[in-house]
């Protein structure tokens, strides 16, 4: 019999904590895929009866999410994912209308970069664009985005927890008064579907971002919950698929996948949330014990996602940390800025160049166990000392 020494084990370990920037697929979801990528290979289009297996497998996904969200299914349209549902939702709505019209699009100085950059592209394109500040927790303040408003306001599009630090909006006081004044709300959910609830009504928005890779369904495939009523310019002009919103031929098994991480994850939300903010409550108390002071929490004073923790490595640079700990998956920043090394969430709080440099982000998930979280904190102490002797 082959026998490994522990500590040869615990060396050789790969741990991921970088569950923020994508998660595994859930072996039920995968389960639930395979089928559609052999069995049930007709266009759901196809009236006939390889077509319905399909359409069927499409149908029961869109419940499933529709139902995670609150909203009814044809509510939702599926998408390539949530960069893709946020440029349906921006330039859908704003486009609407020519930029001589005077549109005006708010958004938030801490949004993903499937936001801001639609909304440059808007912005070129002649539209007017105003980016509202946060505070240094990390929270848009209501009374800034009310004075934001202008007559001409169309939409203003706030993310509901941001992907670095965790942070949550308040949307349903800013939609309440977006709607005081007609205006339409979107809100990029990609990072809390799945983590915390969800619901387009307690929301009260109009228009909501889904990416199935973010809660153990597939990459490259999401959604965009559009409210009955409301109208926008598809961004692909073909097929009438998807209520007209999104021509083209869905990508039924990982639809299939989406609809099936989604039901999982409207069993397990509420228990997993709780496990998450325990484990990570106590990987902060590790790390602080060891380094042998408190340490700075990015967003720690507002509401926050329950497994994320960005957190401030004092006289340091994070980087450096996870060049030494290459069998660590996490990040600097977000996935998306790990090229250009600069974190606009992080200037948006208004953290010190040096604070900055010291943050990681450590996101937990599902498959995060208490040994992870010991292994992972022993590791970071290590570098850090190293690093700082
Ligand atoms: C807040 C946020 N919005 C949008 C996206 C983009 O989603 P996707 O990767 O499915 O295009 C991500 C993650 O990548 C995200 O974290």
């Amino acid at each position: 019999m082959h026998h490994t020494s522990p500590l040869r084990s615990i060396r050789l370990r790969r741990i991921y904590l970088d569950y923020n920037a994508t998660t595994p697929i859930a072996p039920s979801v995968l389960e639930a895929m395979e089928p559609f990528l052999q069995t049930h290979y007709g266009n759901p289009s196809s009236s006939h009866w390889m077509g319905r297996a399909a359409a069927e497998g499409v149908t029961d996904a869109r419940g499933m999410l529709a139902s995670l969200l609150g909203c009814d299914e044809d509510e939702i349209v599926f998408t390539s994912g949530g960069t893709e549902a946020n440029n349906l939702a921006i330039k859908g709505i704003m486009l609407r209308e020519p930029p001589s019209a005077g549109g005006h699009l708010i958004i938030s100085a801490i949004e993903h970069p499937a936001v801001t950059s639609p909304a440059d592209f808007l912005r070129r394109m002649g539209y007017d664009v105003t980016i509202v500040p946060v505070n240094k927790d990390g929270i848009v303040e209501p009374d800034l985005l009310i004075k934001a408003i202008k007559r001409k306001t169309r939409l203003v599009s706030i993310m509901h927890a941001n992907n670095e630090i965790g942070t949550i909006q308040p949307i349903r006081r800013i939609a309440d008064f977006c709607h005081s004044r007609s205006i339409l709300v979107h809100t990029d959910a990609a990072q809390s579907v799945g983590k915390i609830r969800t619901d387009v009504d307690q929301l009260d928005v109009d228009l909501l971002t889904v990416a199935a890779h973010k809660f153990y369904g597939p990459k490259g495939v999401g959604a965009l919950f559009i409210r009955g009523g409301v109208d926008l310019e598809p961004l692909h002009h073909g097929g009438d698929q998807e209520f007209g919103f999104r021509a083209g031929t869905e990508n039924t098994a990982a639809i299939v996948g989406l609809g099936r991480a989604a039901l999982l994850c409207n069993k397990a939300l509420e228990e997993s949330a709780k496990r998450m903010e325990f484990l990570r409550a106590d990987l902060l108390e590790r790390l602080e014990q060891g380094i042998g002071m408190p340490l700075t929490v990015n967003g720690a004073a507002a509401p926050r996602l329950p497994n994320t923790l960005s957190v401030v490595f004092p006289s340091v640079n994070a980087r450096l940390m996870l060049e030494r700990l290459p069998q660590l998956a996490a990040s600097t920043g977000s996935a998306c800025h790990s090229t250009t090394g600069t974190s606009g969430t992080l200037q948006a709080i208004g953290l010190s160049p040096a604070a900055a440099q010291g943050t990681m982000r450590l996101s937990l998930g599902w498959y995060t166990s208490q040994e992870d979280i010991e292994l992972v904190a022993d590791w970071l102490i290590e570098a850090w000392t190293a690093l700082t002797r």
